[in-house]
């Protein structure tokens, strides 16, 4: 039994996830944060996160939390939370290899009656049949006698100013009555708006991932009605208005699926479920629609660039947002990237303006080169593909004057709906 004075914690992963999870422990309990990373580490001790999600001043309130990349300073925890992430492979397939790495870590320090609890999305049953037997093997220790587990999803939006940690109900579970009740507890201490807690880790891992899977539906119809409403000529913006008006129409919209939890989570699930023997049916579909949106969008740009006798060989393409979404940094599995791939040899010319991701990392990933500002008059076609609070202060004025006198400016998202006369 672990009493409260007695609570270190030892956090694995200081992604979106596991930094600010980091930040609000540090505030009460001793805390350390562990990544893999040296980098992440020898930043975050400077107080600097890459993500933009966490300040200064945040660092210096955190008290209790040191930052190590080294498994030895994890010794002296008995609660480790795991935040690594678990993306799909090429094949979408879940891929554990990080979860795997993390359970072989923290099973070569794991001490009797500490808790491991898991903050990763995954599917119904990974903690007890994939996480668990990796801590045991490694241990040598019991579960559910000796150590104990828990998982309690995270519900963050990256770069979200409003829905934060704090103040975001948190599901929480554990392995046995008794550790349920401690990790809802602990939780209970950081979460002001409080927790529900779940009555197994099952409940609570299928309740996370059918968060994400409910909304990747969701956004694939809208998808769906924008095709059709494209080929009846009619814009679906306003027709999602009209029916907005209704008390119990979800408001939905159009758009590229990106990221590394909306596209991805939904894999886990039916993952699962084929294992138990049910081939999902309406979860793929979804899937394979929000996947192949980004092609559906180019032809579409491609037609209005016929449409305007813009050569596509001899074209010069800006594309204004690579980001998977709106005022945020992260562009992992962004379809943007979709979208720049069909005309990258397509194309004359293609530039990317984000000034909200860092421009080394894309390099990095991608090779491509952000460019610093866009050039005046230059442009055949301009695609404002994310909407960036950034663009939109800058203004469709100053955008139309990138762009040549015949040229096609696409807006994805209406950003400039009130101004759309101007969009063309
Ligand atoms: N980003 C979100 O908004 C969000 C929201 C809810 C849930 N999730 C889930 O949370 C999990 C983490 O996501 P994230 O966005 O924080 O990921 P991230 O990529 O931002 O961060 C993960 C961190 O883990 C580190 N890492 C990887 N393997 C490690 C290991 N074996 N030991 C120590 N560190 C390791 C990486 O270096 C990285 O810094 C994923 O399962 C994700 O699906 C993410």
């Amino acid at each position: 039994m672990i009493n409260n004075n007695m609570i270190r914690i030892g956090i694995i992963g200081l992604g979106y996830v596991g930094l600010p999870l980091a930040i609000e422990f540090g505030k009460k309990f001793n805390v350390v944060g562990f990544d893999k990373n040296p980098v992440r580490i020898f930043d975050l001790k400077s107080s600097l996160d890459k993500n933009k999600d966490i300040k200064k001043k945040q660092f210096k309130q955190s008290k209790k939390l040191n930052f190590s990349n080294n498994l030895i300073d994890l010794k002296k925890c008995n609660i480790y939370i795991i935040a690594v992430p678990t993306p799909i492979t090429s094949r979408k397939k879940p891929k554990l290899k990080y979860i795997k790495e993390a359970c072989l870590d923290v099973s070569s320090i794991l001490k009797k009656d500490d808790i491991v609890i898991f903050e990763s999305t995954v599917y119904p049953g990974l903690t007890e049949e994939f996480c668990v037997p990796i801590l045991q093997r490694k241990s040598g220790l019991a579960y559910n006698k000796d150590f104990f587990c828990g998982y309690s999803p995270e519900r963050i939006n990256p770069n979200d100013k409003i829905h934060r940690l704090k103040n975001i109900v948190k599901i929480t579970s554990g392995s046995n009555n008794y550790t349920a009740n401690f990790v809802d507890n602990l939780y209970k201490k950081i979460v002001t708006v409080g927790t529900f807690k779940a009555s197994s880790i099952k409940v609570a891992e299928a309740a996370k991932v059918i968060e994400n899977t409910q909304r990747d539906l969701n956004i694939a119809f809208v998808n769906e009605l924008s095709i059709i409403f494209d080929k009846l000529q009619l814009n679906t913006y306003e027709i999602l208005k009209a029916a907005n008006t209704k008390w119990n129409f979800i408001n939905y919209q159009p758009g590229l699926v990106g990221g590394h939890c909306i596209g991805v989570d939904p894999y886990y699930l039916t993952c699962k479920s084929k294992q138990v023997g049910y081939n999902p049916k309406i979860i793929l579909a979804g899937r394979k629609l929000n996947d192949s949106m980004g092609v559906y969008i180019s032809n579409k740009i491609l037609n209005k660039m016929k449409m305007k006798n813009i050569k596509v060989n001899q074209s010069k393409i800006l594309f204004m947002g690579i980001s998977f979404k709106e005022n945020c940094s992260d562009f992992r599995n962004s379809k943007v990237f979709d979208i720049i791939a069909y005309f990258k040899n397509k194309c004359h010319s293609l530039e990317v303006y984000d000034p909200i991701v860092d421009s080394k990392e894309v390099y990095k990933k991608s090779k491509i080169k952000l460019i610093k500002y866009p050039k005046k008059n230059y442009y055949d076609v301009i695609l404002i593909l994310v909407r960036h609070k950034f663009y939109k202060k800058l203004g469709v004025n100053k955008i139309i004057n990138f762009a040549k006198k015949n040229s096609v400016i696409f807006d994805l998202k209406n950003l400039f709906i009130k101004e759309n006369n101007y969009i063309r």
